[in-house]
């Protein structure tokens, strides 16, 4: 049995999130996840929201809420909606928490030790217009790398380069539009990751199997040289510039960067998990007291690479503590709506709730998965959508649970049929199965997830054929026996299907194992095709597992949230 960390890239507090960041990275590490588990390893699930940092300043502020309260409240809806989608965290934590904070005060205190905090003035940006010192991301101007015109002050997220706000031509603030912005001096902490660029790229190039995504990502950021970068904010939501409650001189009134704290957070989410179920949240982060032998994997969208392959390890490296980092990085490109960005802020797209207001998880598991943005960046249509759920989910999969669930239930007394052998068509497609399950297998060792759900979509088929050349449904008149021996083998199959779709589609998955086996618990992967319905147990018939799509209902879904005219709304 292994040992696996896994986390998701935090998501932001300030509103539900869209299927975009569902699919960049909860999503696909939940799947794992889930695999992992079925696989008999011993796995750790962390997920919690990122609530410091202006946006969720501003989003308070126009949900006419106090700061604290916005995110309590948040932070039970993300948490909710997550359960809704399935979504197995081990724990859906904070990154204010006490917790956060204390290790968070922590690890400022370990890179100050070791010298690698310096104080710094700084020209920070003053907007006259709003009345407050602007925060990197909202300022806005020209990349000076790559010329887009909306480039943030902290990141472009066109050519994925971090920026600071001076480097931005033609700067206004995105809060109100006002060019009247001045910069101000303002004492900050910086931290000095350029003297761990040798040490950042020798543990980079050791990564061999990282996705070149991540890899040429990260090289980017070393090559250009890595900045010192500073560390603390002029706000008053985060997290005080302070170790044992003492704030540093001259930093009352500051806090840290919120790319300082959240990464922080997956520590700090641990031991709230720890706290609340009495767990030793050591024995998966220190390598001094049990972590070592962890594989740690990290899931999130391309954007967030520098932070997880530069930024973070700085902080644990810096630390000159035995910390766990990252062994995998699983980065994913933009699934994109119609051509253009979901987009929180712009308000397009489709939202966790509102995709639950349609249809359960499992629809929008599978739709997501199939077309996870793995190699490249991938495109909902509404007509996509339905063409999948119509003929993977519906057609294939529904089809074949349905038809031999009735089959057996009208004709064989709802009971698992025991007369007869298996002959030489369930050996060849046993044969062709395992095949298919031992590439399933590796491939989702790999999270490969769209290729995945080739795979199991290919199964599924694989099963429909064998109903179509046994026919039980015509062999039942001639040879009753035969008829018995395919429905019993396509039960057990039924099974094996449920075992291993279990990851994408758990719901689905436990409607099966219950109709079937009467029990729903998480089944294991199976390593091949073995029998494990026993002779004579009752069966029922399962409610419809996929509903069609049908096209009246798509209409009025494409009339609510706009279907390819949304391709160059603005955003
Ligand atoms: N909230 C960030 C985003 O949505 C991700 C933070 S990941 C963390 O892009 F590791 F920093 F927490
Ligand atoms: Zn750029």
């Amino acid at each position: 049995m292994s040992r696996y960390l896994i986390t998701s890239a935090l998501p932001y507090i300030n509103g539900v999130k869209h299927l975009g960041n569902l699919v960049g990275s909860m999503l696909p590490a939940d799947t794992y996840a889930r695999f992992q588990r079925a696989r008999g390893n011993e796995v750790l699930f962390i997920c919690a929201t990122d609530e410091h940092g202006t946006p969720a300043e501003l989003a308070a502020h126009e949900a006419g809420l106090p700061i604290d309260e916005y995110c309590a409240q948040m932070h039970v809806l993300q948490r909710d909606l997550g359960n809704r989608f399935g979504l197995s965290f081990d724990h859906f934590g904070r990154s204010h928490s006490p917790q956060n904070h204390e290790i968070t005060q922590h690890f400022y205190h370990q890179l100050d030790q070791h010298g690698l905090l310096e104080e710094r003035t700084t020209r920070q940006v003053y907007s006259i217009g709003d009345g407050r010192f602007l925060p990197d991301r909202y300022v806005i101007g020209t990349c000076p790398h790559c010329g887009y015109e909306r480039a943030r002050g902290d990141q472009c997220e066109n050519c994925t380069r971090v920026l600071d706000p001076a480097d931005l031509i033609k700067p206004r603030s995105a809060v109100s539009g006002s060019t009247n912005i001045e910069l101000r001096d303002s004492k900050h902490l910086f931290l000095k990751q350029s003297q761990m660029v040798g040490r950042l790229r020798e543990w980079i190039d050791s990564k061999k199997d990282w996705p070149v995504l991540v890899t040429s990502i990260a090289r980017k950021w070393l090559d250009e040289g890595l900045k010192d970068r500073s560390i603390t904010r002029d706000l008053t939501w985060g997290i005080p510039v302070a170790y044992q409650d003492k704030v540093r001189p001259g930093f009352e009134g500051k806090v840290f960067y919120v790319w300082f704290d959240a990464p922080i957070e997956y520590v700090g989410a641990t031991m709230e998990w720890a706290e609340a179920t009495k767990e030793n949240w050591r024995r998966w982060w220190r390598e001094d007291q049990g972590a070592a032998d962890v594989r740690y994997v990290q899931f999130m969208g391309k954007d967030n690479v520098p932070f997880h392959t530069v930024g973070f390890p700085v902080t644990l490296f810096g630390s000159g503590e035995p910390w766990k980092v990252v062994d995998y990085v699983k980065g994913l490109n933009w699934m994109n709506y119609y051509g253009g960005k979901f987009s929180t802020s712009g308000n397009r797209g489709i939202f966790m709730d509102q995709a639950l207001e349609l249809l359960p998880a499992d629809y929008w598991r599978w739709y997501l998965l199939a077309n996870a943005p793995e190699s490249d960046d991938s495109n909902f249509t509404w007509q996509h959508f339905q063409a999948t759920v119509n003929h993977e989910l519906a057609d294939v999969l529904g089809n074949f649970i349905n038809r031999i669930a009735k089959f057996c239930t009208a004709r064989l007394g709802a009971v698992v049929p025991e007369k007869g052998e298996y002959g030489s068509l369930e050996a060849e497609t046993t044969s062709a199965l395992e095949q298919r399950l031992s590439t399933l297998t590796r491939l989702m060792e790999a999270m490969d997830f769209r290729k995945s759900a080739t795979e199991l979509r290919s199964m599924w088929v694989i099963g429909n054929e064998y109903l179509q050349k046994a026919e039980p449904w015509v062999t039942m008149k001639t040879d009753p026996v035969s008829a018995e021996v395919s429905i019993r083998y396509a039960l057990n199959l039924a099974m094996v299907f449920a075992a291993i779709a279990q990851p994408f589609i758990p719901d689905a998955s436990a409607k099966i194992r219950k109709a079937f086996a009467g029990s729903e618990g998480p089944p294991a992967w199976p390593g091949n095709l073995t029998d494990t319905l026993k002779p004579k147990a009752t069966i029922t018939v399962p409610d419809v597992l996929f509903a069609k799509i049908e096209n009246e209902q798509l209409a009025t879904w494409i009339e609510r949230f706009g279907g390819p005219d949304k391709k160059n709304g603005a955003s």
